[in-house]
């Protein structure tokens, strides 16, 4: 995510170090490396026997992270942990995590600004570009192929279940009739004009659409229950795992995952609440607003 002056800002920085505890020498996870902004923060912290172990599906931003960390590795010296970088969905974390050897795991969902800044990425509708909306642009579908072949009815179904739009069918109507569509500015055009903004709301009327097609293209919300599935076995006893979540679907995901995992005896939930961003933060990051971070120690129990 960037600020107004165009840096990038990850979102509840301070917290999302301070709830994963960094310890030198210990190894971290960080699942979501987008700009490597969270990273960094840790690679700092771990000193030459420390290790940071990073995922991130899309391969642009796998480099940026890698130049990103690599700097911050040749600034450090002698004192640079071990990094190992993945470009990889983190659900395939098992695979390349031993069990019982992770002292942080830490997950920020979402899109990144990297994606959702570059007309080509197709996330975005402030700046018309074709409509991918891949976090993983290796593999498809893209959300072009979704919006022209889907049928109306499986279309309105994921604009409600993924985007939480009681319009849906409205939606889904429109859009068959204005196939092909090509590009993310036809998209918002034809769900504003099937939908218009309501008086009372102000967001952009095509954004549960758009947040319905990206989370569908990415299979987001299986992603994150596979990754909280595996965190247990991956996490040593008094490890702490650390998720920020952007929307109520995500979010809700998290709450359960944890809440029936501290119910097991296997995690103590450590925010009760969710911690949310401070005035400050949300003035200085207005994307920050809709952020919830929840932490957890996993027990010593069994798994
Ligand atoms: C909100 S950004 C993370 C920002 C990061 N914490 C920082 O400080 O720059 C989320 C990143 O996670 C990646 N991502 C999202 N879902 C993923 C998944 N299932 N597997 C791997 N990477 C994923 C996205 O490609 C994106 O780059």
């Amino acid at each position: 995510m960037t600020n107004t002056s165009g840096r990038h800002v990850p979102v509840l920085f301070q917290e999302a170090i301070d709830f994963l505890r960094v310890r030198p020498g210990g190894t971290y996870v960080d699942c979501t490396l987008g700009l490597a902004g969270h990273a960094e923060g840790v690679v700092r912290l771990l000193g030459p026997t420390g290790r940071l172990i990073g995922f991130d599906r899309d391969p642009e931003a796998l480099e940026l992270a890698r130049t990103r960390l690599e700097r911050a590795c040749s600034e450090l010296g002698s004192q640079a942990p071990a990094v190992t970088l993945v470009g990889e969905a983190f659900s395939s974390i098992a695979g390349h995590v031993h069990p019982a050897s992770v002292n942080g795991l830490l997950a920020d969902f979402g899109v990144s600004s990297l994606q959702f800044d570059e007309a080509h990425r197709g996330f975005s509708f402030q700046a018309d570009g074709p409509l991918d909306m891949r976090m993983d642009t290796r593999r498809g579908p893209t959300a072009a192929q979704v919006v022209n072949e889907a049928d109306e009815r499986e279309l309105a179904d994921l604009i409600y279940e993924y985007g939480e739009e009681r319009r849906s069918r409205r939606i889904a109507r429109a859009i068959v009739r204005g196939r092909p569509v090509a590009t993310t500015g036809q998209l918002a055009r034809i769900v504003a004009q099937a939908a218009p903004a309501m008086k009372q709301e102000h967001i952009h009327p095509a954004t549960r659409t758009f947040q319905a097609l990206r989370i569908y293209v990415n299979r987001e919300l299986d992603e994150i229950r596979a990754l909280l599935e595996a965190a247990p076995r991956l996490l040593k006893p008094s490890a702490r795992l650390v998720v920020i979540s952007f929307h109520s679907l995500e979010d809700r995901i998290a709450k359960d995952s944890l809440r029936e995992g501290a119910h097991q005896g296997i995690w103590e939930i450590l925010t009760r609440k969710p911690v949310t961003a401070s005035e400050e933060e949300i003035d200085r990051n207005p994307r920050s607003r809709s952020a919830k971070l929840r932490a957890a120690e996993r027990t010593a129990a069994s798994f």
